[in-house]
């Protein structure tokens, strides 16, 4: 028996779309329904209890939307929130254990960098689910809370000055401390992957946790039998706010051109 429901994501805003893009090329027949929380974002400096009521009523919508499982794909309420899902009737899925598991599998020299907003930083759970896999590993943590106003303006190119010195100074103590795996512990940093990868060298291994969380949907979703498992997924976007230059920067993201009447404006 399969399940053709929309598979739910949120996110603060843009970074959710890595996640997207990801489970497009691992279940690129499953439809979608996308809320990104343009109104309010950058989610990575608020208080635990605005993540989580942010986090519920994100959540909510998607419930409203009859979808069959949602993904957290935020690191910031993956890292802070997810007490808030233990109630949802459906499946639910953060970034933060997979992305953990998949560096820990990557690692050689077993130093390992996290970066994520200030919120992920401060709650150590990647460090909790490192150490989990990885007893003996050694852990560099960042915030780097420039990074998702820099990727919400569209500056992102590797070529751009800015964004080179920017990364440059959050990510000294990687440099310094010799980490051979990065964990982009935000979802909006894989957009400036080149440019962390100009910085850091071919020798240093980026962890996407969307690469990582869509394969345990896939595995999740075949297991239960839940897979819509044919046809070209759709993909319905929502946002709290600015649809059009959301629309704009989504359309580059996913690398194909978005319809104006695929983005609709919601209050929650
Ligand atoms: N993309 C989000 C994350 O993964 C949110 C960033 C923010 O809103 O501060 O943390």
């Amino acid at each position: 028996m399969s399940n053709n429901r929309p598979i739910g994501v949120f996110d603060s805003g843009l970074g959710g779309l890595t996640v997207v893009k990801e489970l497009n090329k691992l279940l690129p027949f499953e439809d979608i329904v996308y809320f990104g929380d343009t109104g309010r974002v950058p989610y990575g400096n608020r208080s635990i209890d605005t993540i989580k009521r942010y986090a519920a009523e994100d959540e909510n919508f998607l419930l409203s939307q009859d979808v069959k499982a949602i993904i957290a794909a935020c690191g910031t309420v993956s890292s802070v929130a997810t007490d808030v899902s233990k109630k949802l009737p459906i499946p639910f899925f953060e970034v933060v254990s997979h992305a953990s598991k998949m560096a820990c599998e990557t690692t050689v020299n077993k130093k390992i960098g996290v970066i994520g907003t200030s919120a992920t930083i401060k709650s150590g759970k990647h460090k909790e689910y490192i150490l989990k896999f990885l007893p003996h590993a050694e852990i560099v943590c960042q915030s780097c809370p420039l990074f998702v106003p820099l990727v919400e303006e569209g500056w992102y190119s590797a070529d751009d000055i800015v964004v080179e010195e920017t990364i440059k100074r959050y990510l000294e103590p990687m440099i310094k401390a010799g980490v051979d795996t990065l964990i982009l512990g935000c979802t909006h940093y894989p957009v400036l992957e080149d440019a962390i990868s100009k910085v850091l060298g071919d020798g240093v291994k980026l962890i996407n946790a969307g690469t990582a969380t869509a394969k345990a949907v896939l595995e999740f979703l075949e297991k239960e039998d839940m897979l819509k498992g044919e046809g070209q997924g759709n993909i319905d976007f929502f946002v709290s706010d600015k649809a059009d230059s959301f629309r704009h920067q989504a359309s580059i993201l996913l690398g194909r051109e978005i319809d104006d009447s695929k983005v609709k404006t919601v209050s929650l």
